[in-house]
């Protein structure tokens, strides 16, 4: 098959696990006689060194034109100090917006071989860990107003955060279809104790489930979710939730899996044009001296195997290769655990490789 793959090499130690993705993408080429066809996107602190903007139009039309995108992460002290709509961060939102992403699938998953680099009590990782955090991405306050003004000399900032009826509904199909293909239990997320949008959330979602009689379906308040997800991740099959309480929860479940490192995400609209990026950051304190976690990357080509192209055996051999890697001790300094044998990312990616040559 041949596919068209945009790819956005991002900032600070970024380039370093998109290196690695890509060479993984390469045995399966190979392997599987698959043409994949890269072009090269800038977005992100790069695009506004080289174009003035995180985003331009001309980037956002390449990615359109694409079967796929892949990017690694964007960001970086560099561009701290710059003005909100010149922020590496806009052109992530500018692409979600521009290309429909409104579902964004965050996979927890624990790897058995990593269950002692996990923050949480070993009784609670025995129970086991595996949710999916299903959550709002072009949507609520990151998509409402952002004001800044002055009322007698003092000054107030106002975002706004709006939700309509079609764009809680979408999202909510996502998330019973997702529950539908697992284990049948899904858990909204929000805040209608309080919020307005949390409240027609509540309603869209009430009268959906009845539309899905097979799904378990339960409501939780979000404070409540963030100590759950630390005290009884086991119980969560799919989470879905707004825009930030679906990013702040998605760091924290993350991290219980033992490393932020290992998390992939896909993000879809109405075609199977995606979005398929690490969950991590752009890691700017280590960029630069191959100890990056390209896992977290590898695993999201292999997600856009399995979700845009429909490659599901080669997607199977990705995640093979990483579980073999880990049996067999590899790890790198975000996972390390005594008796391991440390790894940099350029190692880890060749590791990964050679297992998708020999099976
Ligand atoms: C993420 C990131 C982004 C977000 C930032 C970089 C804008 O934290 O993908 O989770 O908040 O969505
Ligand atoms: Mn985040």
């Amino acid at each position: 098959m041949h596919k068209k793959i945009g790819v956005i090499w991002g900032d600070c130690a970024s380039k370093e696990i998109v290196a690695q993705a890509l060479s993984v993408l390469e045995a399966i080429e190979k392997k599987y006689g698959h043409e994949f066809e890269y072009t090269k996107i800038l977005m992100g602190g790069e695009a506004i060194d080289e174009m003035g903007e995180p985003l331009p139009q001309s980037q956002l039309n390449l990615c359109l034109e694409q079967d796929s995108v892949l990017l690694g992460a964007i960001g970086g002290p560099k561009w701290e100090g710059l003005p909100g709509h010149l922020r590496p961060e806009k052109g992530l939102l500018k692409l979600r917006e521009g290309m429909g992403l409104y579902a964004n699938n965050r996979p927890a998953k624990i790897w058995p071989q990593l269950s002692e680099a996990s923050p949480l009590k070993k009784e609670i990782v025995d129970q086991g860990i595996d949710f999916i955090i299903v959550r709002e991405l072009i949507g609520g306050a990151y998509f409402g107003k952002h004001e800044l003004y002055e009322i007698d000399g003092e000054k107030i900032a106002m975002d706004t955060m709006p939700y309509s009826e079609h764009e809680i509904e979408r999202i909510g199909k996502i998330a019973f279809e997702t529950a539908q293909k697992r284990n049948k239990k899904l858990c909204m997320v929000d805040k209608h104790n309080v919020l307005e949008t949390s409240r027609l959330w509540a309603s869209v979602f009430d009268r959906l489930k009845e539309q899905y009689p097979d799904v378990e379906y339960s409501t939780m308040f979000v404070d409540n979710a963030a100590m759950q997800i630390c005290k009884n991740p086991s119980q969560f099959d799919v989470i879905v939730t707004e825009n930030l309480f679906g990013d702040i929860l998605s760091d924290e479940a993350s991290e219980i899996t033992g490393s932020i490192g290992m998390i992939p995400s896909s993000s879809l609209g109405e075609t199977s044009n995606g979005l398929y990026e690490p969950i991590h950051g752009s890691a700017p304190d280590i960029a630069g001296k191959d100890v990056i976690n390209p896992i977290a990357c590898i695993l999201s080509a292999a997600m856009m195997l399995r979700y845009s192209f429909d490659m599901s055996k080669e997607a199977d051999d990705i995640e093979q290769a990483v579980d073999s890697v880990l049996t067999k001790g590899y790890r790198t300094a975000d996972m390390m655990s005594e008796g391991m044998k440390q790894v940099g990312t350029k190692e880890m990616g060749a590791l990964i490789r050679k297992e998708i040559e020999s099976c």
